[in-house]
């Protein structure tokens, strides 16, 4: 981060852009030399108040100074939509008045930071106009100065967020790898995902949340001993049993932490394996006691499985793998997610062929 002095420059104070307002084009012209013989060269005037509000937003003053009693629009009405127009920002005004206690008192109370008397006394121009321009800079430092350190934040955010997804994917991988797998498997399934959770209405930031949690599915399989995981020829009973402890096993791995992120990865891993029909593993829940997340991986992985060539299996076309997606509603998939999944099969199928 760089070192920051809040200092405004004697150069700074006298090319500040001043925009003096009076109806008075006399008391115009004192002003304007009392400024100019000061030093300041940045000034803009105009004796119809009608014009005050498009010259603030054109000159983005950082000194005004507005008469009060004017024809046409007062200074009231001119404090009024400059204050609408500044917004919560620093409003520079001087008022320039010869009126009463009770004027200047409601000119202060409407957002003026301080007043001249007229007829003018030269110090007291000078003092307050350098003082408002002071304050005015230093506000506009500060602000670009956090908008600095916002842009900042936010990319050291983004940079945080990019790694922990890095760190995931490749501990994803690796236990893809385990599995004789390549890592495509995974990063299909992921955005499988996250296409159907936004087809269902997930928001942005919660199907960004799935994409990035839904690649742990299958950590479980880690610990699953290598003679049964790696194992060419078909599974015993007892071996599938062991199989189904990645789902568990992996549950495990992710419990107890405090990120939203980890949680939603460890319902996953634990639930991605359970059927509608109640007939899943590993604790055969039924509809919607699974949670949705899961029912979500669910159709993804099995899509993604049957889509693509394992050492055991060719690939099933694409139309094939969706048609079977379709005849498995209502007893492995939830059939809301099944419909819809099939609704947007041009999407999958763009990534289903790219990748
Ligand atoms: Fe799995
Ligand atoms: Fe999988």
């Amino acid at each position: 981060m760089t070192e920051y002095s809040f200092m405004i420059s004697e150069e700074k104070i006298f090319a500040a852009k001043i925009l003096a307002i009076d109806d008075n084009i006399l008391n115009i012209e004192i002003l304007k030399k009392i400024l100019t013989q000061a030093g300041f060269i940045n000034i803009t005037t105009t004796t119809d108040p009608t014009k005050a509000v498009e010259l603030y937003k054109e000159l983005q003053p950082d000194l005004v100074l507005l008469d009060i009693n004017m024809p046409k629009m007062d200074g009231f009405e001119v404090m009024l939509q400059l204050s609408i127009l500044s917004d919560a920002d620093y409003l520079p005004l001087l008022i320039l008045t010869a009126e009463d206690d009770y004027i200047r008192f409601k000119a202060l109370q409407s957002g003026a930071k301080d007043f001249l008397r007229k007829p003018y006394d030269r110090m007291d121009v000078l003092l307050k106009s350098r003082n408002i321009i002071e304050v005015r800079l230093l506000y506009n430092q500060i602000k670009s100065h956090n908008a600095s350190l916002d842009h900042q934040i936010n990319e050291r955010i983004k940079e945080i967020r990019d790694t922990r997804m890095e760190v995931i994917q490749r501990l994803a991988i690796a236990a893809e790898l385990r599995d004789a797998g390549t890592g495509k498997h995974i990063y299909r399934m992921s955005r499988y995902c996250q296409l159907l959770a936004s087809a269902i209405g997930f928001t942005k930031e919660q199907s960004e949340l799935l994409l990035t949690t839904s690649p742990l599915h299958d950590i479980g399989k880690i610990a699953i001993p290598d003679s049964i995981l790696l194992k060419p020829s078909a599974l015993e009973a007892h071996e599938f049993e062991i199989i189904k402890t990645h789902t568990t096993l992996g549950a495990k791995m992710l419990a107890g932490s405090n990120s939203v992120f980890l949680n939603m990865a460890e319902t996953i891993a634990l639930t991605h394996h359970e059927k509608w029909d109640g007939s899943g593993y590993p604790y055969q829940k039924k509809g919607e006691e699974i949670p949705l997340v899961g029912r979500i991986c669910a159709v993804a992985d099995v899509f993604d499985a049957l889509s693509s060539v394992r050492p055991y299996k060719e690939a099933w076309s694409f139309e094939d793998t969706i048609d079977e997606i379709r005849k498995l509603k209502n007893t492995h998939f939830d059939p809301k997610l099944a419909d819809a999944f099939c609704d947007i099969k041009k999407d999958i199928k763009a990534i289903h062929d790219h990748h």
